[in-house]
């Protein structure tokens, strides 16, 4: 049994992070409270939804290391992490065969996101952030909106157990001095290009950034994996955050199992900076937000007030229960659509024909069941239908049915 429950603990941790958003409360956390600690104090004045990068994250101090506090970090390993990074820590696990990049393996401990030169382990504090944070674009989760910084530390240090390595270094790691930021001028950028070039930046990140230079063919990472050069025209895919600081970490420090090498003592601290202010230079402008569809009328909702009438409507064997919906023109009508069980596993949606810009629900499923609500301002015959996937199309010929909005009869107030 154990095998079967095991992995579905992470998968719900990332359905709670697809359908919840990242500000879901903790989930998995045995101090919710403190589980949102990190996260009230990295929304500084500006607020905006900025996320804390890698280097900025706040740390609380570590608890101490005893037995227990290790067994309390298995039982956070075991729940949370084990299905992807394996029992023993070596990445042999279930979800790792169909995982790109491949989870870390622990034995091997080559670490991605440091503040600790080329090759070095990273510092507890590194391991801390990591695991908080998630690293972007791939399957790690940021743990921070499941886990309490306590069951964050304690699985950081059981995590260290796996690896001999940990053990074998008593002293703590030299970290990699960041120094002081040159100002960043016209000089400096133009300095930092012709670095891009002559420290050979480009032959893998590609002269216009994209990640496609001439030396990409072959790359592969520890795990024997193809990697790919980060393409630095996209902001959104830096695995420590978008910032100039974590730029100039990744260059100084390198990421441990990549091709890409720190050259922390290769180069002074401030030509580093300089190729970072270059690298900012690549980014593309972000496409333009998406249009606040009025169909998802999720943020209209709130401005129409208490609805007139509340329906039920649910999904039974590919038809709708019931299949006439009946309200009155000018009515706020709340319909919350459920699909009961059809062994499928899928989600099924509500759209009326007429009302598409205001009606329309999406990927509603078994046990959560979604709800939109709209004025019935158009008198007539409509026919609603299951719209899923963002779409229009009538899916499922089978689940329709009628929805009849009765124009009111002028002012004869004594029927209502
Ligand atoms: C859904 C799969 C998945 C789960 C669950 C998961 N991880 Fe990961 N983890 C990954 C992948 C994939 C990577 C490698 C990312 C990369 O190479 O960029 C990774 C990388 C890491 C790293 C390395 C960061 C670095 O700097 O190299 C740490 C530490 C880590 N995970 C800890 C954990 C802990 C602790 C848990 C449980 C609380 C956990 N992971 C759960 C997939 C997962
Ligand atoms: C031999 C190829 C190679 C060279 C040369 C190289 N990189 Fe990389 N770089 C990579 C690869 C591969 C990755 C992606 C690693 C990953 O996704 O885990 C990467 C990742 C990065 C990142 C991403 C950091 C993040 O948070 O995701 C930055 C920034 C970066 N490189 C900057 C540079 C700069 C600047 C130079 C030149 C000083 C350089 N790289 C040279 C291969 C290279």
């Amino acid at each position: 049994m154990r095998a079967i429950f095991i992995p579905c603990a992470p998968l719900i941790a990332m359905l709670a992070l697809l359908t919840g958003g990242c500000d879901r409360p903790a989930a998995r956390s045995s101090e919710g409270v403190a589980g949102d600690a990190p996260r009230a104090s990295a929304s500084g004045p500006a607020a905006t939804s900025a996320s804390p990068t890698f280097s900025d994250y706040p740390v609380p101090p570590k608890p101490e290391v005893n037995p227990e506090f290790l067994a309390r970090g298995k039982t956070v390993y075991e729940l949370n992490c084990v299905a992807c990074h394996g029992e023993h820590g070596d990445a042999k696990a279930d979800a790792a065969a169909f995982l790109v990049p491949r989870p870390r393996d622990f034995v091997q401990a080559n670490y991605r996101l440091r503040s600790t030169p080329t090759g070095s382990l990273p510092t507890d504090v590194d391991l801390f952030r990591a695991v908080s944070l998630g690293l972007a674009g791939t399957a790690m989760p940021p743990w921070r909106h499941m886990l309490s910084p306590e069951d964050c530390w304690a699985v950081v240090e059981y995590i260290k157990t796996f690896s001999p390595r940990f053990a074998e270094t008593d002293a703590a790691p030299v970290t990699v001095d960041l120094g002081t930021a040159p100002a960043r001028t016209e000089a400096t950028v133009a300095q930092g290009k012709a670095l891009y070039t002559s420290l050979a930046c480009a032959s893998c990140h590609g002269e216009t950034g994209e990640g496609n230079g001439p030396s990409i063919v072959g790359l592969v990472d520890d795990a024997h994996m193809k990697i790919k050069p980060r393409d630095f025209t996209r902001p959104g895919n830096f695995k420590s955050g978008y910032a100039t600081k974590e730029i100039v970490r990744t260059i100084l420090t390198g990421f441990n199992g990549t091709p890409m090498v720190g050259f922390y003592g290769s180069i002074p601290v401030e030509d580093a900076w300089k190729v970072a202010y270059y690298v900012e230079t690549l980014v593309r402008p972000a496409p333009p937000a998406p249009i606040a569809r009025a169909s998802q009328n999720f943020l209209a909702r709130e401005s129409l007030g208490e609805p007139d009438v509340r329906i039920k409507l649910i999904e039974r064997a590919w038809k709708y229960e019931p299949d006439v919906i009946r309200v009155r023109k000018g009515q706020i009508v709340e319909v919350t659509f459920e699909p009961t069980d059809n062994g499928l596993g899928a989600g099924h949606g509500f759209a009326v024909s007429g009302y598409d810009e205001v009606a329309f629900i999406n990927g509603a499923m078994v046990g959560a069941p979604k709800t939109v609500k709209f004025r019935a301002d158009r008198a007539g015959k409509f026919t609603f239908y299951c719209a899923t996937q963002c779409s229009t199309e009538k899916l499922h010929p089978l689940m329709t049915g009628t929805f009849i909005v009765e124009a009111n009869p002028a002012k004869s107030s004594a029927l209502d």
